[in-house]
């Protein structure tokens, strides 16, 4: 093997350039010419990439977003488009590629796998559920924007004497959305894993209320059902319900435009650096993660389509330490 490509697909996660940078390095340090495409797997279809040195690399590190772009590839879902991102890749002489990404994107690069090409798959999302890796690329930077927003949501609910609902992003899991909610001493925290009603968390509310808190907040993951806007609407039909007088924030991109936590720095490079090791040792379809602290590789096959399950004891843990 002389010749890998690596590209970052999906929602950009903060820890993205990191990947890269140790995916390169890791790369020549190992005589092999390393690739970037631009924009994802719609730079492979079209055959956009170039060869990347050490130096293109630097000054990265510490930044967030992927300086290679990135994007959610809908041709990629087609058989065609796999083939001719293989062709591409073929003609350029590329023989091996590694895929930062989540859920979708892993999806895509099993795809790749499962038709001959190999490929290897680096956890990197915000959502922190892919199966494969106790942690994702991208989620501390996420999770620390989200704290942050609650602190100051904190701070000025408590001088009015206010509720406020928080939404953070999560698709379909409340990882992000129950960590800053734990992190930051939410009253209540929603998330699509455990659905809980409307008139639940006014109760849990009110409750705050009467026990004279000075404030409240409630964390609802973006993926709930009962989101930001559903309770919104709820306690605005109900104005009596929670108490307090209400106002809503939805964070949404913010969380994804973050620079890099140390710990998030620290997880790209092992995982990158991980994910050259493993094509070198000959390694192919698998996702390269982290799993008790190790580097660990786990086929893609068992990641594919499926959705990590969140720890319910630690929504457990919210509950009392809200009370
Ligand atoms: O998967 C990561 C994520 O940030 C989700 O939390 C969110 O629902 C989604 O991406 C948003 O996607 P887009 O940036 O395409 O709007």
């Amino acid at each position: 093997m002389n010749k890998i490509a690596v590209l970052t697909s999906g929602g950009d996660a903060p820890g993205m350039n990191a990947a890269i940078r140790a995916v390169v390095r890791t790369g020549i340090s190992a005589g092999l010419d390393v690739y970037g495409v631009r924009n994802g797997y719609d730079g492979l279809i079209r055959g956009q990439w170039g060869y990347l040195s050490r130096r293109d690399v630097g000054g990265i590190l510490h930044t967030g977003g992927t300086f290679l772009g990135s994007a959610r590839c809908e041709e990629f879902y087609t058989l065609e488009g796999r083939q001719r991102a293989i062709e591409q890749m073929n003609a350029q002489g590329i023989e091996a590629l590694v895929v930062i990404g989540g859920n979708g994107s892993q999806t895509g690069s099993y795809e790749l796998h499962k038709m001959g090409f190999p490929v290897v798959g680096v956890a990197s999302t915000i959502d922190n559920d892919l199966v494969g890796t106790d942690i994702t690329i991208g989620v501390d930077s996420a999770i620390n924007v989200a704290l942050e927003a609650i602190d100051r949501l904190k701070t000025t609910a408590a001088s009015h004497g206010r509720a406020f609902l928080l939404e953070t992003m999560g698709r379909k899991c409340g990882y992000v959305a129950l960590m800053a909610g734990i992190a930051g001493g939410a009253e209540v925290v929603v998330i699509p894993e455990q659905e809980i009603p409307p008139e639940e968390v006014a109760r849990e509310v009110r409750a705050a209320y009467d026990r004279g808190k000075s404030h409240a907040l409630i964390v609802v993951a973006e993926g709930a059902k009962n989101n930001a806007r559903r309770l919104d609407e709820h306690f605005a039909a109900h104005p009596d319900a929670i108490g307090y007088d209400l106002r809503v924030t939805i964070l949404g991109h913010v969380q994804r435009g973050a620079d890099p936590t140390a710990s998030d720095r620290l997880l790209a490079t092992r995982l990158g650096e991980g994910a050259v090791r493993a094509l070198v040792d000959g390694q192919r379809g698998v996702l390269v993660g982290l799993r008790g602290n190790r580097v660990t590789t786990t086929p893609l096959e068992e990641v594919a389509g499926r959705q990590k399950v969140i720890d319910l004891e630690l929504l457990e843990l919210a509950r009392i330490m809200a009370k």
